[in-house]
Formats: C-alpha cells, structure tokens, sequence
C-alpha cells in the first residue's frame, strides 16, 4: 500500500546539507537525471536514491532535509508528478526518464515515463533547459544558462534575485513565442512555470546568508553540476514559492499557446488553470488523470485513490476546494 505522505520536519533551522554522509557522486550508466535542478542535486548527493528512482515518500523526505521546501509544496509538486508521470502500481517515479526500474508500465494511453515526459509536469520555457520541440527537453542547456548569466548582470549585479526572475520569466515566454510553433504555455505549466523562477532565491541560496540573491557559481553547481555548493546549508526556514507575486507582478500574463502551430500567434486560452482559483489546477489534473487511467482496477485503482487524496489533503484541501472521487471511494 502506498502509504500517507510524510509530515512537517522536526527540526525546521538551517543546517550543513553537503555533510560527510551525503557525499556527490557523477552519475553511473542508467542513473535518472531529469529537468529539475533540484532533484538532480537530491540524487547526486544520496538524499534520494543514487538511481533517480524514488516512491513519494522519499520523495518528500528529501527535498525537506535537503532542501527545507515546505511540507504542503513538497506534498503538492511531489504527488503531482507522480501521479503524472509515476508507476502507481509499484509507487515508483523516475526523476528522468523512462527506464524499467519502476517496474512494468501500466497499460495505454497511461506511460509511468518520468519527468521527462513533455506536456504532463515539463513543459516549455524553463530557464536552463530547452523547449521539447527543440529535440532536448531536460538536459542543462549551456545557451539558456548563458542568457540566465546575462540577465543577472544585467538586472542583478551578478546576482539572480525576484527581480531578474521576473524579467527572465517574461523573456523566455517571448523566446518561445517567436521561435516554438508548439509553444504551449498552460494548465501545469503555466503555474509551474513561476514556481521555478523563484525556487533558485529561496532554495539554493545558502540558508545562512541574509541577502535573498544567487551567485552564478553556486547557481551553476545545481543547474548544471547538480551538486550543492562546497559547506552549502539549506534554507533558514521552511520555504517554497514566497515571493511568486513579484516575479508574476513583473510582467502579468495570460496562459495560452502559440495556436494553428504557428510562430507569433499566441492565443490566451480562458479555459486553463490559473492563479485567480486555486482548485483549477485539482479540477485539471482529474481531468488529465481519467484520459490517461479510464477504467483502472484492483491495485491500479486503489493506488490512484490513495494517490489522488494524498494530494487533495496536503495541497487542495487547506484551500476549500471540493474533494472529488473519480475511482470512488475505498
Ligand atoms: C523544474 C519537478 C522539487 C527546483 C522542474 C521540472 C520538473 C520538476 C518536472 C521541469 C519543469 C520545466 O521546466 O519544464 C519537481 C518535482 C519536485 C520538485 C516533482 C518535488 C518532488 C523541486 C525543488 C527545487 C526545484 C525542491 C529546489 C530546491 C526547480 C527549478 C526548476 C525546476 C529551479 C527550473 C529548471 C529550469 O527551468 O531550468 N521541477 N521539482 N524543484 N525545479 Fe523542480
């Protein structure tokens, strides 16, 4: 049985996360690595498994001890991606790719890929990895970091901070637009999509340091290297996406996508998730989940009733959204 998410952590003050026992390690032949910087650094460092294979649980242990991310986010990003794009059966996701480490795939259209799979939790415009329809959607993209360089200097000192968040935020929209006919910019990753500017200023900024800007050393040790900083200690509280207003306040936008597969031609689309009603991202994913599980039974069923609460308890509930029960009730 998949068993309840973890709670808050007992200590919650910043500490030494790049200690003695969580020595980097460069990865081995079929070890996941994926699109997220901070799940990389997590498995590099053995705070998941050293594979990038890992249940929820794990999951959610890590990112708090490593990374002191709050326990409704961790609860909320982690079943999200795992009931996208994990194996509900074996309760296994992979951080990176497919591979057959979390066991065999359930039926079609449903994939368990990882999160790599495009279009689910990864979509396009990130900050220091590709657009999908550019061939490479998770890998470091030494060009994006390069922009992500430029536009500290310009804007930060050096520094990446909110404010060089929101300008890169609004630049690589436009970059899609003009140069991505499948751009699509909407439901998950619309939302996503401004978490992730604000994670590198809460979360790889050391947590002993007052001033909330990133170096571009230490920033390119997690994009790039994914490994903490020499003596890097987590945040000095527990933290996610606190300062997400000011990024989204920069240059206010719209979900939407470049329609007709065209360049230059991005259309809003009104029925998307957004951030005026927090229980448009649960409806959404419901709706997604029943595309990929139609008629799920015995274990599979349990498991995405298991799965789907755990997520309505920790990210949807505290916000009033009704429960919904798609699978029933056990
Ligand atoms: C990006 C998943 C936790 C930092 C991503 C992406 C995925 C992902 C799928 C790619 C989105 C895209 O750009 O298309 C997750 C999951 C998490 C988690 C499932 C929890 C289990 C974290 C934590 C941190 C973090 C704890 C920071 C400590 C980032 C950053 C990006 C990112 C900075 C943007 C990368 C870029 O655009 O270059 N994450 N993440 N994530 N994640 Fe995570």
């Amino acid at each position: 049985d998949p068993p309840p998410p973890p709670g808050p952590l007992s200590f919650t003050g910043t500490k030494l996360v790049n200690d003695r026992d969580h020595p980097w390690r460069p990865l081995r032949s079929g070890d996941q690595r994926g699109p997220c910087p901070g799940l990389n650094t997590l498995a590099s460092h053995g705070y998941l498994p050293r594979d990038g294979v890992a249940t929820p649980t794990q999951l959610i242990n890590a990112i708090q001890e490593g990374f002191n991310f709050d326990n409704a986010a961790a609860i909320g990003a982690t079943y999200l991606g795992h009931i996208l794009n994990g194996n509900l059966v074996t309760d296994l996701l992979s951080i990176g790719g497919k591979t057959p480490k979390t066991g065999p795939p359930p039926p079609a259209p449903a994939h368990a890929g990882g999160l790599n799979v495009h279009g689910t939790f990864e979509g396009d415009a990130g900050l220091t990895r590709a657009d999908e329809f550019f061939g490479d959607n998770h890998s470091f993209n030494q060009t994006l970091f390069d922009k992500f360089v430029d536009f500290s200097n310009r804007f930060g000192g050096g520094f990446y901070n909110l404010t060089v968040a929101g300008e890169l935020r609004y630049s690589r929209i436009q970059d899609s637009i003009a140069t991505n006919p499948q751009f699509s910019f909407k439901n998950v990753r619309y939302l996503t999509a401004y978490g992730e500017t604000v994670f590198p200023v809460n979360l790889f900024v050391d947590g002993r340091q007052t001033e909330r800007k990133l170096s571009m050393d230490h920033a390119a040790s997690f994009f790039r290297d994914m490994r903490f900083p020499p003596d890097f200690h987590r945040a000095a509280q527990p933290s996610s996406g606190a300062g997400v207003e000011q990024v989204i306040a920069a240059y206010p936008w719209l979900p939407g996508a470049n329609a007709d597969g065209k360049l230059n031609n991005y259309v809003v689309d009104p029925t998307s998730a957004n951030f005026t009603d927090p229980c448009s991202l649960y409806r959404f994913v419901l709706g997604s989940v029943q595309e990929l599980y139609p008629r799920p039974t015995g274990i599979l069923r349990r498991n995405l009733i298991k799965n789907l609460h755990y997520w309505y308890t920790g990210a949807f509930g505290p916000a009033g959204c009704p429960e919904q029960f798609p699978y029933g009730q056990l």
